[in-house]
């Protein structure tokens, strides 16, 4: 009788817990900066520092307007990229491992762009009868937004607070976790998008933004053939140039710009010395540009770039080391059977 009674209890309790959870209280999304709308006060002088630079460079962030997003998910599909698809297979294997090993926890994902990958961890976490609460960061407000609703109809008990701006921004504006502990998930090897001393800072940030005993998911593209790495970001399908020259359409509508598109041409290579993929917009004439919003006029010679991108590849055991010392300490390496991508989860600890 007495065992009855246990048994109906908890397939009772358990029914109640799947009822889903009222939709006004599951989806907030807080605004600190966005690239969906046009110009906001002191904002570009990264851009005007970029461009005034001697070879020139622009922020990477302004790719992610909503059409740059839309692109970038058309990227993660393409036969050359074969990051996305690697990553996936890891986290295919190995997210119940990750969920095991962290038990419940907020899921902070930086840069989450259309939360794909994400729903392996969602699933991994559920299948483990963790609360599902996730914290998706991206500058691109309009994808963000599409993917949380689509989330919030596939996952009836899960609770999402984004946050539209940049991975700085978010990071410190992060408040206390909602669960007991927290994970932030950097996933699609963007750490490889920072320089080292961004990367460094990064490390600090993330830091800050952990209790001691917090984790940090981080996926990363390794050392592998120029070939290989070459192909991925010059696909024979031309999507990749398309993403690089909306960068240049995307600051004529922000800054009030004249850049000539049709007279860029893409450009990305392995730079064997960095050990990073460059990629650059070349000037196929000299020309003057202007960007009105800045009150920036730009030469261009014929054949000049703007660098527009880098994406660094990594090395296992030095980066281990980096992270040790910014007292993330890593706890389990899981890599796909060519070892062309690496996932690290790590803890924070104290230093
Ligand atoms: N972080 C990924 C990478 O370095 C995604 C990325 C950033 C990307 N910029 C890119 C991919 C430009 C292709 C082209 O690969």
């Amino acid at each position: 009788m007495s065992s009855f009674q246990t048994g109906d209890d908890r397939s009772f309790q358990s029914v109640a817990e799947k009822v889903p959870l009222k939709g006004a209280n599951r989806l907030k999304i807080d605004y600190l900066g966005n690239l969906d709308i046009p110009f906001k006060e002191d904002e570009g002088m990264d851009v005007v520092q970029g461009l005034s630079r001697s070879p020139k460079t622009l922020p990477p962030k302004y790719f992610y307007d909503d059409r740059g997003s839309q692109l970038f998910e058309q990227i993660c599909d393409l036969p050359e990229y074969y990051l996305t698809r690697t990553e996936t297979a890891i986290l295919q294997q190995y997210a119940g491992a990750i969920a095991q090993h962290t038990g419940a926890c907020e899921l902070v994902e930086l840069g989450s762009g259309s939360s794909t990958k994400t729903r392996l961890l969602l699933e991994a976490y559920q299948a483990q009868d963790h609360p599902l609460c996730y914290r998706p960061i991206d500058v691109s407000g309009g994808i963000l937004e599409s993917s949380a609703q689509r989330l919030l109809q596939a996952y009836d008990q899960l609770k999402i607070h984004a946050l539209v701006g940049t991975y700085e921004q978010a990071l410190q504006t992060l408040s206390d976790a909602y669960l007991p502990q927290r994970m932030i998930c950097f996933l699609g090897s963007s750490l490889g998008n920072l320089t080292p001393d961004e990367c460094d800072r990064f490390f600090d940030q993330v830091r800050l933004a952990l209790r001691s005993g917090g984790y940090f998911l981080l996926g990363v593209d390794l050392h592998k053939a120029t070939a290989q790495l070459e192909a991925a970001y010059n696909d024979s399908q031309g999507v990749t140039a398309a993403f690089n020259l909306n960068l240049l359409h995307h600051l004529n509508w922000r800054f009030n710009g004249n850049f000539d598109v049709a007279q860029f041409e893409h450009f990305a290579f392995y730079n064997t010395e960095l050990q990073q993929i460059e990629m650059h917009l070349r000037s196929l004439k000299s020309q003057t540009i202007s960007l009105k919003t800045l009150n920036l006029t730009i030469e261009m010679a014929a054949g000049e770039t703007i660098r527009s991108e880098i994406s660094r590849k990594f090395d296992l055991a030095t980066l281990r080391s980096q992270l040790q010392a910014k007292g993330l300490q890593t706890l389990q390496v899981w890599q796909d059977t060519n070892q062309w991508f690496g996932l690290l989860l790590c803890q924070c600890r104290e230093l």
